[in-house]
């Protein structure tokens, strides 16, 4: 994710664009930057950093003025957070620039292909490569910048919103989406980009917003003409009126981040597998890995390190690994690990897995690991962060920045990461046979849209939270791969509703916590039919025999546990392993609707940060 703005009109460009991004901020932070045209040429100023750091440097370094200006604030998937690196890109010609939000899968190829033809790269980004491969074509071709882009994205494989200017066509912005957003602010005279209508809506309440596959030439002259990037068929603009604040916009028109980073999850699933993982080659690329294979090969031991939610991933990677790898795991608290003085092996292979890239608890235990001689392999989602940098290797979760302090699809990218790593493992070692290594690749491949439909449960599940969201302690059980997805359950609903709950394997009730249960305890169940299944109905029926109250998250036409349960939450079938990407949607929303009828600080609960740099 990252913003993208651009303005062209009849007013002074460069602070429209530079207010845009203080708006997209949200949307990536790592760093920014602002192309103007001023009438002759376009110049560009872009850092590391804020919004604020660009405008103290911009305003040293090149003129303001000018009609026409664009601008990006960065949430880096390619290249480390730095002023090369930063948005916007020229081409070598420096006739073009780009701002681009997404990833472009075969940029490497593309990358080589332009390299043989004489062109030259100062970033490491993907999206340089985009920009030169529009020059290249618009030379080769003899076509104007829209064709060029058009011919250039239909070489691409990944995810985009671009804004291309080209400074022989003054007059003109060329915008195009794929599985990236992108907005048209529709004023006077007078045009807006963005990644959403926060930096416009203030200009104007018209827009127009592109679909997948669409690009547009946007003009003062002749407005927006839009066509599809795949035949060149003309498409009408649809111009919309919006009816939404400006707070609503930054939060995608939900109440609040964590609403939106749920439903964000299918897209970020399909972010972090984009450009790994070929289901019908049966391809997995990670670099990583690759890179580091004899390491994870020959280990004898794969230690997990982590705090929180991603140490709830962790445990079920735990389950993951063994299964697929056959490598045993252990799965350490961080701040455990760091303290205990642990008996580390050199060729121990460490995974230390944090969202913000930044805990220290995690990063220390990262160095101790180190100093001991073993190889720490790193599943971060902030590119460039502390973690990143201090790890051998790793492997980003392109989930985007999460905003809301409660990880939700931090966690789910984590666990696609941590499978697929599992599966490229398995399959070199020959842990697991072809056939089941596609049919996990294959059923991976159906997450984000089994995802999506988990997702419908929302309506039911705002009913069980208003039915038990008075009660003083609640229970989550699980088992197997869903025995960590309680945990993380019952951690959702501590830390945004502050109720108390715990988490168990449901095996483990009759060891002394089925003494709580009484008609007062809501017991959330997961109860998918796999793995298990009719121990996890027994477990229900002794929770029922004590009056609890049973919420079930069920495979979808379940009956036996419908049978028992006060409410079933239906979630899609999948393979046993992959439950937890699909069993914990239904838990973030009971948290979520639960927090928000107790009127709780959802996106920034109390005592809690999104990210514990202190010990
Ligand atoms: C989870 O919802 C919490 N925000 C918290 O437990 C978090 O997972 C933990 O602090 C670890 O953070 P990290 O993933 O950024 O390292
Ligand atoms: N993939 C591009 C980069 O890493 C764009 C990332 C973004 O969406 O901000 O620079």
């Amino acid at each position: 994710m990252c913003g993208i703005v651009g303005y062209i009109g009849h007013r002074k460009a460069y602070p429209i664009v530079l207010k845009g991004l203080q708006r997209l901020e949200y949307r990536g932070y790592d760093s920014a930057g602002i192309a103007i045209f001023d009438g002759s040429d376009i110049k560009l100023s872009k850092t590391k950093g804020k919004v604020a750091d660009l405008q103290d440097r911009l305003e040293k370094e090149i003129p303001t003025e000018g009609n026409l200006a664009f601008g990006h604030t960065r949430w880096a998937t390619h290249g480390v957070p730095n002023d090369v690196n930063s948005h916007p890109h020229y081409s070598n010609s420096q006739n073009l620039a780009i701002i681009h939000n997404g990833i472009i899968e075969n940029y490497g190829t593309l990358r080589q292909e332009l390299i043989k033809r004489g062109y030259t790269f100062t970033s490491e980004t993907d999206t340089e490569v985009l920009v030169n491969l529009i020059e290249e074509i618009k030379i080769k071709e003899g076509v104007k910048l829209g064709k060029a882009v058009q011919i250039a994205l239909n070489e691409v494989v990944g995810a985009y919103a671009i804004t291309v200017f080209d400074k022989e066509r003054p007059h003109e912005l060329v915008v195009a989406r794929l599985g990236s957003p992108l907005a048209i602010g529709v004023g006077e005279e007078e045009f807006f980009i963005a990644s959403d209508a926060s930096p416009f809506i203030e200009y104007t309440k018209n827009a127009i917003y592109l679909e997948d596959g669409e690009m547009a030439i946007v003009s003062r002259e002749k407005g927006v003409r839009i066509r599809k990037i795949k035949n060149d068929k003309q498409v009408a603009a649809n111009v919309q009126e919006l009816k939404m604040n400006l707070e609503q916009i930054e939060k995608g028109g939900y109440e609040h981040f964590m609403l939106k980073e749920i439903y964000e999850q299918p897209n970020a699933i399909s972010d972090t597998f984009r450009g790994r993982m070929r289901p019908k080659s049966g391809i997995i690329k990670m670099a990583g890995i690759d890179d580091n294979f004899e390491k994870f090969k020959n280990a004898k031991r794969i230690i997990i390190i982590a705090c929180g939610t991603s140490w709830h991933a962790g445990l079920v990677a735990e389950y993951i690994i063994e299964e697929l790898v056959r490598t045993p795991v252990e799965v350490e608290y961080a701040s455990e690990f760091r303290y205990r003085n642990p008996i580390i092996y050199p060729d121990d292979v460490v995974i230390a897995i944090s969202q913000s890239g930044e805990t220290a608890d995690t990063m220390a235990a990262i160095k101790l690991a180190k100093k001991s001689g073993a190889f720490v392999f790193g599943v971060c989602n902030v590119v460039g962060s502390s973690i990143s940098r201090e790890t051998h290797a790793g492997a980003y979760t392109h989930a985007g920045p999460e905003i809301g302090v409660a990880s939700t699809k931090a966690f789910t990218t984590q666990i696609t990461v941590l499978v697929i790593m599992s599966l490229k493992l398995a399959k070199e070692k020959g842990t697991i046979t072809h056939t089941e290594y596609h049919n996990y690749l294959q059923e991976l491949d159906l997450i984000p849209e089994k995802v999506k439909e988990a997702l419908t449960c929302n309506d039911h599940v705002k009913t069980v939270a208003a039915k038990y969201k008075e009660a003083s302690n609640f229970l989550y059980l699980g088992r197997g791969y869903n025995f960590p997805v309680a945990l993380e359950g019952a951690l959702k609903l501590k830390e945004i509703s502050y109720i108390h709950a715990e988490g168990y394997p449901a095996a483990e009730m009759k060891h002394g916590p089925i003494a709580l249960i009484d008609e007062q305890m809501p017991v959330v169940v997961i109860a998918t039919r796999k793995g298990h299944y009719e121990k996890v109905v027994s477990n229900i029926q002794e929770i029922k025999s004590r009056k609890g109250k049973i919420i079930g998250i069920v495979t979808k036409g379940d009956k036996a546990v419908k049978e028992l349960a006060d409410y079933v939450i239906e979630v899609p079938e999948t393979s046993e392993l992959l439950t937890p990407l699909l069993t914990t949607i239904p838990l973030q929303l009971l948290s979520y609707h639960i927090a928000v009828m107790l009127d709780k600080n959802v996106d920034q609960p109390r005592n809690l940060a999104k990210s514990v740099t202190v010990e």
